[in-house]
């Protein structure tokens, strides 16, 4: 049986629905929305998801009288690059994709920002479909049209403000999710309540941990808050870098410790409890013990919140000063005045910050790889 929720992303022209629920009929959907002339769609999924889904997938969309090309791509954020941007283009090109043909990213965030960008680009654009499978697409990257592919040399360098003609989020792809990815995906979801809605921050204090969750309930928040600050601030001129709170922080961690080591989740969690212990300390706003409640919610959704004591507060300056939101040498921070209160910032300097990590107590040892 289906079930399904909406939440509407208004964007004029542009505006789309997110489709929330378990067993969504996903051919349906994708059909309903397609022009009626063409009929045709290309799936774009990895070597990981393909065996477990894309034979029904694909099955369901057939039944609606769509014709299907698949292109199949090697799992991970290594592959997140121009050859498989390439590979894409090159199956769109093979199963002579016309302008009213469409993409469909079934996969996680790493497939939804390669379709998306390939969908932005291919014949100079055509429309595509999100289809998440994991945690953070479905609360993060699906939604808002944020598409893009790494460069050697930086992470999303290549891409485009690009927005999915739906998105379909179904929440029995998750039962198959590893448990360390479902932690990654609660660091995004936590990320919102922090610097969003208190309320969601108490609610996800309230509970012992992912299985006590009503997840319909998170995901359609975490698209609700996203959905209005992307209707907002498509294209991140102000509101929209608030969503990128403990990122800053946290690619210098993924940098810095080498792609790998961490998820990205998993390094956003640290860099928010980094954060908000900078938030605290420069007297941001935020309360001794809302910054250690912040914390406690971490640990409760087994996620880190401790810098790794390999890096050192020059090295995160350093690896921070290669942020797409560097200006004149100066860092961006989002920060936190309250739980649920967030500003974007460029008052620290660097010295200032490299010290105030420095003396930030929350550190350990992990094991590298
Ligand atoms: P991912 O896409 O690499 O997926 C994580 C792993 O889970 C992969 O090995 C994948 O094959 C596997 N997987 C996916 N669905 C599965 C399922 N249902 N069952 C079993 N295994 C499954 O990682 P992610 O965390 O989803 O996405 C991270 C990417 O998203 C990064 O590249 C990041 O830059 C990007 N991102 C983009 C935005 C945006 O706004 N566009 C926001 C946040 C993150
Ligand atoms: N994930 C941050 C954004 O979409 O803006």
């Amino acid at each position: 049986m289906s079930t399904e929720q909406l939440v509407h992303v208004a964007l004029g022209a542009d505006s789309y629905d997110i489709h929330i629920g378990t067993n969504l009929p996903h051919g349906a959907l994708i059909a309903q929305a397609m022009s009626a002339k063409t009929r045709k769609v290309l799936i774009v999924t990895n070597e990981t998801i393909a065996p477990l889904y894309l034979q029904q997938f694909k099955a369901d969309l057939e039944a609606q009288g769509l014709t299907c090309g698949e292109c199949i791509l090697p799992d991970g954020e290594e592959y997140k690059n121009v050859d498989s941007y390439m590979q894409i283009m090159t199956a769109a090109i093979e199963h002579q994709l016309d302008r009213g043909c469409a993409l469909i990213a079934l996969g996680g965030g790493v497939i939804g920002d390669l379709t998306g960008f390939a969908a932005a680009t291919y014949q100079r654009g055509i429309a595509f479909f999100q289809v998440p499978t994991t945690l953070l697409a479905m609360v993060d990257s699906s939604v808002g049209g944020k598409t893009a592919i790494n460069h050697p040399q930086g992470k999303n360098m290549i891409g485009a403000f690009y927005q999915p003609q739906a998105v379909l989020i179904d929440l029995t792809f998750l039962k198959t999710l590893p448990e360390r990815q479902i932690a990654a995906g609660m660091a995004e979801v936590i990320k919102y309540g922090a610097i969003l809605d208190r309320a969601f921050f108490d609610y996800l204090a309230s509970k012992a941990g992912y299985s006590a969750l009503d997840l319909a309930y998170v995901i359609k928040r975490c698209c609700e808050l996203k959905a209005e600050v992307v209707a907002q601030d498509e294209k991140e001129h102000g509101l929209r870098a608030l969503l990128n709170f403990g990122h800053t922080f946290g690619h210098a961690i993924e940098v810095g410790l080498g792609f790998g080591n961490f998820l990205h989740g998993e390094a956003v969690a640290i860099g928010m409890a980094i954060a908000a212990w900078i938030s605290v300390e420069s007297k941001f706003g935020l309360t001794e013990p809302e910054r250690d409640a912040l914390v406690e919610v971490l640990k409760r959704y087994d996620l880190p919140y401790q810098i790794p004591d390999t890096l050192t507060g020059d090295d995160f300056v350093a690896h921070m000063l290669h942020d797409k939101k560097v200006k004149a040498g100066r860092i961006s921070y989002i920060m936190l005045q309250a739980l649920g209160r967030a500003a974007v910032t460029r008052a620290y300097d660097n010295a200032q910050i490299a010290s105030l990590l420095t003396a930030c107590p929350y550190r350990t040892h992990y094991d590298q790889h």
